[in-house]
């Protein structure tokens, strides 16, 4: 079972000073798996993110990524290997076009040499029109063709999460981290969300990471459930075994 995972977290801590903000998690990720994250706010789920993405280094523990181990690593050499995430509070280019942002993304990806940038050669100008389709497909993909043109910080709400998510996907990932998707959308974008995270994983073959407080959505598209509370794990279970497990209900999801 842990041989195939794509992700291995064990041990995994985080301590902030005097602030034990996680300790003890364990867990795997499988491939083309939705695992999810719940937890009370400040259980410490976000702190896993930046562990496994490379924005943080923890305080000890392994985190293994398709037999690498990349505890430690910045989060651009993470990102080459596959591993992506969107962030809880949106982090688009917002005076940029949608379009733009797309394009941006591929370049932080392709790394591309900036003299031919400058002297636009043949090779250069084939790679931007292949930019160019990737982009127009994924404008498509999440509904956002119409709108491509107009700067990112105008956008609906869930308009700008779903172009997060292409800005992602554009830079053709392995595993998908989503930091609270659905946090601010209104209930028929939530199911476009949930359609959306399962259209993926189902199409590409990815793993998703998911971090989520709706129940309904967390508990409709996941395979396996890592409950935490204050930095610590409670279970992991299918969506089932969660929801009926007393641990969870009276520390999460509430006695009344
Ligand atoms: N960079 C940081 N410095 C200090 N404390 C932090 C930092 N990031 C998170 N924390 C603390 O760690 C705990 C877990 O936070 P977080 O991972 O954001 O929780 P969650 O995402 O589950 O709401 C909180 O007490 C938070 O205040
Ligand atoms: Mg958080």
């Amino acid at each position: 079972m842990s041989a195939q995972a794509l992700l291995k977290v064990a041990g995994l801590q985080m301590r902030f000073g005097g602030l034990l903000a996680v300790d003890g998690i364990d867990f795997d990720v499988r491939p083309k798996e939705v695992f999810a994250i719940i937890g009370p706010n400040g259980a410490g789920k976000t702190t896993v993110f930046n562990c496994v993405g490379g924005f943080y280094k923890p305080t000890a523990g392994d985190i293994v990524l398709d037999g690498h181990a990349i505890n430690g690593q910045p989060s651009h050499q993470v990102a080459r290997r596959g591993l992506v995430r969107t962030f809880q509070n949106i982090r688009l280019f917002k005076q940029l076009t949608v379009l733009e942002n797309l394009m941006v993304a591929q370049h932080l990806k392709v790394n591309r040499n900036m003299l031919s940038g400058l002297f636009a050669t043949p090779a250069y100008r084939r790679a931007e029109r292949a930019e160019l389709e990737r982009a127009a497909y994924w404008l498509e993909r999440v509904g956002l063709k119409d709108v491509a043109n107009r700067e990112a910080g105008t956008l609906s709400y869930g308009h700008q999460r779903r172009l997060e998510i292409a800005r992602c996907m554009i830079t053709d990932p392995r595993l998908l981290m989503l930091d609270e998707p659905a946090a601010g959308l209104n209930p028929q974008e939530k199911i476009e969300l949930q359609q959306m995270v399962d259209g993926l994983r189902n199409e590409f073959g990815i793993s998703v990471l998911l971090i989520e407080h709706d129940m309904s959505l967390v508990m409709g598209v996941s395979d396996r459930i890592l409950v935490m509370e204050h930095g610590k794990p409670i279970m992991i279970g299918k969506p089932d075994e969660v929801r009926n497990d007393p641990r969870v209900i009276k520390a999460y999801l509430g006695e009344d």
